[in-house]
């Protein structure tokens, strides 16, 4: 069985962007309540007293976009250095990154995944929503490479019609950088619409296309997630194919998500179990009871793990990936 170590910390609900397959511009979401985020101080206890000890050791900081979070350096930093950090990584939207780089480098933070959708400043804007853009994303993936982040992976988002011409260019990237360009298949939540006009390509198409023009070969990078790594011969990054549409890949699931008003879900796609750790804590349940729950969780998550591949990979799912952390 799949050791569940994973925990994908979402900070913020919130997000700067409007990405057109998650939280298009008029989306009517509510967002939690600042006063229902776990604090920096009840999240670090649930880690010390309730995480850590059921065994997770590797932990991703996501958001909405996670650096719209107030005090995200220190929180970095008190992570990072919980001595059973095995690993700790933020996925962002990098439009703040430029000028946060470095401290939280300085904070112990080393590996970043950025969404990059588009080399086009045009499409790019079509696909977040806003002005202007493309530029200071570039600098704030620029900035994390001059910082030392490694591996610097890049998230692209394929939807048919809108950036998936741009697959040869944006693999092109990893040839003389030593960049992770990592290809998403469009999944159905957040914006069925969209994903009813637009549909999603399979991984092994666009593997041909780059076949075809350089050749393929298997690789590996670090790293916890379902990307499948791929290198074109004597490129110095890798490419990563997350294929949750034509693959599923819950079997070897090794993942929990928190969100950032304190809900523990042990699927993506599956509330089944879900346990509200943020009410438990302030009504004064201890972290002792809250451990028990969450090794409970982890018995049942192999039957929790989705499983229903059809409605799940054609359904139209309401919550959005902001809300959950991708
Ligand atoms: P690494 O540790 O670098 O491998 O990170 P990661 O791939 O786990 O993290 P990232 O936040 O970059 O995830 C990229 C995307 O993979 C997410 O936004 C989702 O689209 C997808 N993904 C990650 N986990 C799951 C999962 O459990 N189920 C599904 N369906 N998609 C997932
Ligand atoms: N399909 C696939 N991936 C998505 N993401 C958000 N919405 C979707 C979707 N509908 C992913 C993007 C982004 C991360 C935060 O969530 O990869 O990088
Ligand atoms: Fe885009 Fe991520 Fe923000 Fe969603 S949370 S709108 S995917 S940047």
């Amino acid at each position: 069985m799949n050791q569940v170590d994973y925990l994908r910390i979402s900070l913020i609900d919130r997000c700067n962007f409007r990405c057109q397959y998650c939280m298009p511009e008029g989306s009517e979401l509510s967002y939690v309540l600042q006063q229902d985020w776990l604090t920096h101080d009840e999240l670090l206890t649930l880690l010390r007293e309730v995480f850590i000890p059921v065994g997770f050791t590797r932990f991703r900081l996501t958001g909405g976009e996670p650096l719209l979070r107030p005090g995200i350096v220190k929180l970095v930093e008190a992570i990072a250095h919980l001595p059973e950090t095995r690993d700790l990584a933020l996925t962002t939207n990098a439009y703040l990154l430029a000028h946060l780089a470095q401290d939280l480098y300085d904070s112990g933070l080393r590996r970043i995944n950025i969404s990059l959708d588009s080399l086009n400043p045009q499409t790019f804007e079509q696909i977040v929503g806003g002005r202007m853009r493309w530029q200071k994303v570039w600098e704030g993936i620029q900035a994390a490479h001059r910082v030392g982040f490694s591996p610097l992976k890049l998230n692209v988002v394929v939807i048919p019609g809108v950036n998936d011409h741009e697959v040869l260019d944006l693999a092109a990237l990893t040839l003389d950088r030593a960049w992770h360009v990592r290809f998403i298949e469009f999944m159905p939540i957040g914006n069925a619409s969209l994903f009813a006009n637009e549909g999603w390509i399979p991984s092994e198409d666009l593997r041909q296309r780059i076949r075809d023009r350089w050749g393929l070969t298997d690789s590996t990078v670090l790293g916890n997630g379902p990307a499948d790594v791929f290198q074109i011969p004597k490129a110095q990054g890798t490419l990563g194919f997350i294929s949750q549409m034509s693959e599923c890949f819950c079997d070897r699931c090794n993942r929990m998500r928190l969100s950032a008003d304190g809900w523990l879900r042990p699927c993506l796609l599956n509330e089944t179990g879900q346990i509200d750790l943020r009410t438990a804590l302030r009504s004064g349940i201890s972290t002792q009871t809250l451990q028990n729950q969450v090794s409970k969780l982890l018995e049942l998550k192999p039957e929790i793990n989705f499983k229903a591949r059809e409605s799940g990979t054609s359904g139209g799912y309401t919550r959005t990936m902001s809300q959950i952390g991708g």
